[in-house]
């Protein structure tokens, strides 16, 4: 038995933050930020909208689509950074809000990388026989710890989040492989210092700024091209297959040099992968979900049609996986 998508949905707040409107806050350019990451645009969540908020409309989406009632929802997972609160899952509020009375639920972070270690998670536990109804969520509110003075990371992220039902399916259809990593050696390199039980809230840490994150954009950069178009061309190779074989190449959408270098190693040309970084930026767990939906709304996947994920984040996190598209 496999796990599939049967159901893809999204959200994006309402609000948008153009490189325009970036202009006039920090010292940047709209050619600077378009030619080094390929972002126009991004969404960002409205007064009091959190992602709790963004979840509940996603999986009242995918309920909609797939017919499901709240109560035959078994499992909700939700890959997040930013969640509602430091103590209380953003799985529990979504569960409440949408009314999942039968469900359990945790958050998994593994930063950009989360959708994809969620999605293995949620297909390991429709696999197992145990559950049948799983909802996945991808989903940050990235303003939420984005200093908006710095031009370095705020040019770069936006809100927004994505997801999907996996039900159990046969005859090869549904998530066939997956690659996953974690290097903490990296994790200097792209986090959010305070806020932890290591650097406790304090004023210290408000006046120092360790509440945003911090990122060392060159060296996360050399190794995102490297891990993610290594484990992209990996997860190919031990199934015996080319880039000639993959309908789709949805990658994690953090800067499209990036995007281009993996999908040039796997041998995919342009029309095989999608790339919305320039309307959203990079909304880290959000990504690879809502370009997903917009795949399927846009009629790029047919059954049978192969599938491949590919993403990179801090810890760092890297991971690629296959699947083989269709209902069960
Ligand atoms: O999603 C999780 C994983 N994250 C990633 O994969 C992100 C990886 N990193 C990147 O995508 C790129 O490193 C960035 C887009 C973050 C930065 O691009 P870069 O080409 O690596 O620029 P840089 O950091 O080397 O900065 C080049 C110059 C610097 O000026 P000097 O020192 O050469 O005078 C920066 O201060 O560009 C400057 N700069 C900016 N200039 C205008 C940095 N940010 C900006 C900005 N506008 N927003």
């Amino acid at each position: 038995m496999n796990a599939t998508i049967t159901a893809t949905a999204r959200y994006l707040p309402e609000r948008k933050l153009s490189n325009f409107d970036l202009e006039k806050m920090v010292d940047t350019s709209d050619e600077w930020i378009r030619s080094r990451t390929g972002i126009e645009n991004r969404h960002l969540v409205g007064e009091g909208e959190a992602t709790s908020d963004m979840g509940t409309e996603i999986a009242k989406t995918l309920l909609e689509r797939s017919g499901k009632t709240p109560e035959e929802i078994d499992l909700i997972l939700v890959a997040t950074s930013t969640p509602d609160y430091p103590v209380v899952s953003t799985a529990a509020l979504v569960q409440d809000k949408i009314g999942a009375v039968n469900a359990w639920g945790y958050d998994i972070v593994a930063a950009c990388t989360g959708f994809v270690y969620a999605l293995e998670t949620g297909a390991k536990l429709v696999e197992s026989g145990t559950y049948k109804n799983v909802i996945v969520i991808g989903a940050d509110t990235m303003s939420s710890i984005i200093d908006y003075t710095d031009r370095n990371t705020c040019v770069i992220f936006g809100d927004g989040g994505g997801g999907v039902l996996l039900e159990p399916s046969e005859n090869g259809i549904g998530i066939l492989d997956s690659i996953l990593h974690a290097d903490g050696s990296g994790s200097q390199y792209l986090t959010v210092p305070a806020g932890g039980s290591l650097h406790p809230a304090s004023k210290d840490t408000v006046d120092k700024k360790m509440h945003y994150v911090y990122q060392d954009g060159k060296t996360v950069y050399k190794f995102a091209v490297k891990n993610m178009a290594d484990v992209s061309k990996r997860i190919l190779d031990q199934n015996n297959l080319t880039g000639d074989d993959v309908k789709l190449f949805i990658p994690h959408q953090a800067n499209r040099r990036i995007i281009d270098a993996a999908a040039k190693r796997c041998g995919l040309g342009p029309e095989k992968v999608l790339v919305n970084i320039n309307r959203y930026g990079n909304t880290t767990a959000g990504t690879i979900p809502i370009a997903l939906d917009e795949a399927v709304e846009t009629n790029r996947l047919e059954k049978n049609d192969l599938l491949l994920l590919a993403a990179f984040g801090g810890g760092f996190t890297w991971g690629s996986m296959l699947i083989r598209w269709g209902d069960a």
